[in-house]
């Protein structure tokens, strides 16, 4: 039997899931790693823990399966965007790695936007500088690490990393490296203007394919260390968000998704470039040869609920572990017993600061309205609402650039909440799909590997051929009315508090 291999690098963990061809999930499992905040706002993690996370999971999905590793056609990797892994000429990792949701780089940000012209970098990589992305992290280490920058050999995104573990190659694709502000996004390739204007040696970064592309093959120290055959095809695969896109089918116009991972992520597929001239969404090479995506990501969605699990609900954590539940099912039902409006409290779900719309590093969590009459249920609720309106937020910028909207499906860890994804659709006052697949961004990856390995003629058969519609949860109309006031009051939130957040963050 012909199976297809998918690695999804996120940043709770690595999950990785042995597919057939008709896209049913053989085997599964999913390793752990922590995240390193060593200051307010900033995130790391070390790339030893991803390899050893992608190690035991091969290892497992082989053991749970029983299958035989030639008959794994191809590799997928799919995983957490924008990070940066430097390495030396021998390989070796040079420091931890700077993540997405880290928004120490503002300052360098700056200096992008002024060496290159805001409208020039627009054009040309079809986003402003961001601190999430990958660039800006560049020039940190550039400036505050000369010693590790003067050794580094290679650039890699958190996947490419673990390609080159599995393969050797320092390789990319298009997909990811749209989130660096170094590709010129139309092309899809690498920007000579951009890069010599920041005056980043192109050898420093892996060679571009797109996402379907062959990028190499297991080599015969990753066989031993993983167990799959050496010679197993490796392709190129995509960034965490372009590979859910595949895994949930959303390779055609009118199509989007929207996940609550730890980011919270609305994707929505495009033929053309679609540009935000305020920069408040992202447009990316899609993982589709030839098309392109429009994106926006908030940066604490599942990441407010672990917050508040890990520091609040111990209790919880304690009783869905001895029922061998999880403990958010705990959680949100709790949130069931109190009403839309959480008796009247708002969250902002701006723990790492926020990036779609608000592109504010220094914004803040918050709870407005908080009063003694308050219980852990409303608390609950007012996390699982404002994430939501966070989307909504989003969503409003897709329909203000006339973005064709028409199909949405919910995927990540939050989307399996019944409650959560019916927030989605009363706020959104649209049918949300559940992805009958949980596997979305795996899949994905897993297609791509088979379009790579010829198992598909293109990434639409694929999908086609591996992905299965779920059921439509429809808005309910009133519960829709009853959010709308909250929302509202939502918006005005942050413009109100956006001094104090500046001031805030420099006590
Ligand atoms: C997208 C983004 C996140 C990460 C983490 O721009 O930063 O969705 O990919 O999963």
């Amino acid at each position: 039997m012909d199976l297809l291999l998918g690695i999804d690098l996120g940043t709770s963990g690595t999950k990785t899931v042995l597919f057939d061809t008709a896209g049913h999930a053989v085997a599964s499992h999913t390793a752990e790693y922590p995240l390193r905040q060593p200051r307010n706002g900033w995130a790391e993690q070390d790339p030893h823990d991803w390899w050893r996370a992608v190690r035991e999971t091969i290892r497992a999905v082989l053991v749970k399966s029983g299958a035989e590793p030639r008959d794994i056609k191809g590799v997928g990797l799919s995983g957490q965007m924008h990070g940066l892994v430097l390495l030396d000429a021998q390989g070796h990792v040079l420091r931890d790695a700077i993540l997405w949701c880290d928004g120490r780089t503002q300052a360098q940000c700056d200096e992008i936007t002024e060496r290159i012209g805001r409208e020039r970098l627009l054009s040309i990589t079809a986003n402003p500088a961001l601190p999430g992305f990958t660039a800006g992290k560049i020039l940190w280490v550039r400036e505050r690490e000369p010693e590790i920058y003067k050794k580094c050999r290679h650039i890699l995104l958190p996947k490419d990393y673990i390609r080159y573990k599995l393969t050797g190659e320092f390789a990319t694709e298009v997909s990811d490296a749209s989130g660096m502000n170094l590709l010129d996004v139309r092309g899809r390739r690498w920007s000579g203007e951009i890069l010599s204007a920041l005056d980043i040696d192109p050898a420093l970064l892996g060679r571009m394919y797109e996402s379907c592309e062959v990028t190499g093959a297991v080599t015969s120290s990753a066989a031993e260390a993983t167990g799959l055959s050496p010679g197993t095809v490796v392709v190129g695969g995509a960034g965490d968000n372009a590979a859910a896109a595949v895994g949930t089918g959303v390779v055609g116009a009118g199509k989007a998704f929207t996940t609550l991972g730890t980011s919270g992520v609305i994707f929505a597929h495009a033929d053309q470039v679609a540009i935000d001239p305020r920069g408040r969404v992202h447009t990316f090479c899609s993982a589709v040869p030839g098309a392109w995506t429009v994106m926006s990501c908030t940066l604490s969605a599942g990441l407010s609920l672990q917050w508040l699990r890990n520091n609040f609900c111990a209790a919880e954590m304690e009783t869905a572990a001895g029922l061998g539940i999880d403990p958010y099912e705990l959680m949100t039902a709790q949130a069931e017993r109190s009403p839309i409006g959480a008796n009247r409290l708002v969250y902002l779900p701006y723990l790492m600061g926020e990036r779609s719309p608000l592109l504010d590093s220094d914004a803040r969590g918050a709870f407005i309205g908080l009063s003694a009459v308050h219980t852990k249920p409303d608390l609950i609720r007012a996390v699982l609402e404002g994430v939501v309106y966070a989307q909504r937020q989003c969503l409003d910028v897709f329909r203000e650039m006339g973005v064709d909207v028409r199909d949405m499906a919910a995927c990540g860890g939050g989307a399996r909440s019944p409650l959560w994804r019916q927030m989605l659709a009363d706020v959104y006052g649209c049918g949300v799909k559940t992805a009958a697949s949980a596997e979305g961004p795996a899949l994905g990856a897993a297609i791509l590997a088979g379009v790579g390995a010829g198992v598909y003629a293109s990434v639409e058969e694929g999908c086609a051929a591996a992905v299965r519609a779920g059921a439509v949860q429809e808005p309910d109309r009133a519960a829709g009315a009853a959010y709308e006031p909250y929302y509202r009051l939502y918006r005005e939130l942050y413009p109100a508090l956006r001094s104090s957040f500046h001031t805030l963050a420099g006590l």
